[in-house]
């Protein structure tokens, strides 16, 4: 695929780290029907990608993410159903089933403004570190609508229930230390170290076996909605797969470097691996 054309979107690469950008600035990178399929593109070609180890999503200039653009993925497509349709289905596609089955590690890092609708793909990110001057708000309210979309879901299940109604039906916004005392986030640091924070996990990520990484988010993202039995059972059969599906055979290695060479403490870091 061919990144320089897009339109919407930007990709920018740093060693393994995979920088997605919501790139409409001008429009405080409001989520138009053309960055939804934009978006669906880049996912599915770096899902795969070998040079993309973590993926971030972030946003160009003072924002992440202002929502759905209220134009042109509202207004302008209540009178053309086909488009309507395909551009939601586009829109559910990246930011719920692509980037929350991700095979990689995925960073939210929230440079600026987090409205309504940019809610789903925050919570769809595994982690999110903001700027603690960074605005979040459940604007739906302020509009006449209801936090649709998927956000009313992703907040009742990531928040307090609390927060949830006191955010969605006040629509108070609030800045990054704020998001990160609700737990909304990670942690928030002052903006210019975001990016310094950001690469800092998302080195640390990289350094992992990634097929553990990937059953790790895979099975604590489905076992939450399960029983006691089913997840328990989910669970094993998850780790027997991942003994056939790691390459590497971080399992058996770490045993040996633990037991056998006493050349490791897995309390202190990690097994050293073949690639690292
Ligand atoms: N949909 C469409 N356009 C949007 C938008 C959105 N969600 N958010 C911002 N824009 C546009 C503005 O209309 C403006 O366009 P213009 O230059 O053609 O007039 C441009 O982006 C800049 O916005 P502006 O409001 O001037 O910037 P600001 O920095 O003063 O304020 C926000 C930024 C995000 C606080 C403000 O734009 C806002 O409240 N946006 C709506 C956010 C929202 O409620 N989203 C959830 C929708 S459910």
């Amino acid at each position: 695929m061919d990144f320089d054309k897009l339109q919407a979107v930007k990709v920018e690469r740093q060693g393994g780290i995979t920088f997605v950008i919501l790139n409409r600035p001008e429009k405080r990178n409001a989520m138009s029907p053309q960055l939804h399929f934009e978006m669906v593109e880049v996912l599915k070609e770096l899902a795969e990608d070998e040079e993309t180890k973590v993926l971030v999503l972030t946003g160009a200039g003072e924002s992440w993410c202002a929502g759905q653009d209220i134009k042109l993925f509202f207004r302008e497509l209540d009178d053309k159903p086909k488009e309507r349709h395909l551009a939601r289905l586009a829109n559910h596609e990246w930011r719920w089933t692509l980037l929350s089955s991700f095979p990689k590690p995925t960073i939210a890092m929230v440079n600026g403004y987090c409205f309504g609708g940019a809610f789903v793909q925050l919570f769809a990110c595994d982690f999110a570190i903001a700027a603690d001057e960074a605005q979040f708000g459940l604007s739906e309210v302020n509009w006449g609508i209801l936090p649709g979309g998927l956000v009313g879901k992703v907040i009742v299940d990531g928040l307090s229930y609390r927060d949830a109604v006191w955010y969605s039906m006040t629509g108070d916004s609030f800045d990054g230390k704020k998001a990160a005392e609700i737990k909304l986030i990670n942690k928030s640091v002052p903006a210019v170290d975001l990016r310094a924070a950001t690469v800092e996990l998302a080195e640390t990520l990289a350094r992992k076996n990634p097929q553990t990484l990937r059953t790790i988010k895979e099975s604590l993202r489905l076992v939450r909605g399960m029983s006691v039995d089913q997840a328990a059972d989910y669970l094993l059969a998850k780790e027997r797969e991942m003994r056939f599906m790691d390459t590497e055979s971080g399992r058996a290695e770490a045993m040996k470097q633990f037991l056998d060479d006493k050349t490791y403490r897995p309390g202190m870091g990690e097994y050293q691996r073949e690639e690292s």
